[in-house]
């Protein structure tokens, strides 16, 4: 479903740079739920923001779905993030009685998708990226989160979640750790 080779990103600041993935190789298949773990700073959002193109990368290539990334125009790209790719951010951790179906459609509202789409989207959708997704949550609601996540991945949705949390680590079936914009840890249960 998805196919990284060799992607690095660079972020260019004044008089100095940071690598902060450097030639990342993964593949993910079609339902995997895939937990990403690593140190503060090891490029887990970088990685999970370019999966889900709304950040671009520097070298190497991106396939989704056999579709070299590279390639699509800006409409294209906006109609892959739209309708394809559901996407937690973190932020929305704050908003905390919406259910995981709202967070998913939250910031799918931005992309100028109208509102019956949207929920299809959210519960259609191939790919759910989420970035720390129990990360302000009590642990009480942050389990409910997961048994949603966990729900939709036994419906064949294909997950892939950063977290900090060993426990939240657990429902996935495959572990890839960070360390310094490098894959150090890749293994399925
Ligand atoms: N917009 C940005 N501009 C410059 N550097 C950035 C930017 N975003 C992230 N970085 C740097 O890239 C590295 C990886 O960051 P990030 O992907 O946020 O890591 P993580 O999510 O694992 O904490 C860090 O060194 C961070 O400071
Ligand atoms: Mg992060």
């Amino acid at each position: 479903m998805i196919k990284l080779e060799n992607l690095t990103k660079t972020y260019f600041g004044k008089g100095h740079k940071t690598e902060a993935l450097k030639g990342i190789n993964l593949e993910i298949r079609k339902g995997d739920f895939t937990a990403i773990m690593g140190a503060s700073g090891s490029g887990k959002s970088t990685l999970l923001n370019i999966l889900g193109c709304i950040d671009d990368f520097t070298a190497g290539n991106y396939y989704f779905k056999d579709v070299d990334v590279k390639t699509l125009n800006n409409k294209k790209l906006a109609k892959l993030r739209n309708r394809e790719i559901g996407y937690i951010f973190q932020a929305f951790n704050l908003i905390d009685d919406l259910n995981i179906i709202e967070n998913v459609e939250m910031p799918l509202g931005y992309g100028g998708v109208k509102a019956k789409e949207r929920k299809k989207v959210a519960t259609d959708s191939e790919i759910i990226l989420a970035d720390e997704p129990t990360g302000n949550l009590d642990s009480k609601t942050g389990e409910e989160v997961m048994e949603i996540l966990k729900k939709l991945n036994n419906e064949g949705t294909t997950i892939i979640l950063v977290t900090h949390d060993k426990k939240v680590a657990e429902y996935a079936n495959r572990l890839i750790v960070l360390k310094d914009g490098e894959i150090s840890e890749d293994s399925y249960k």
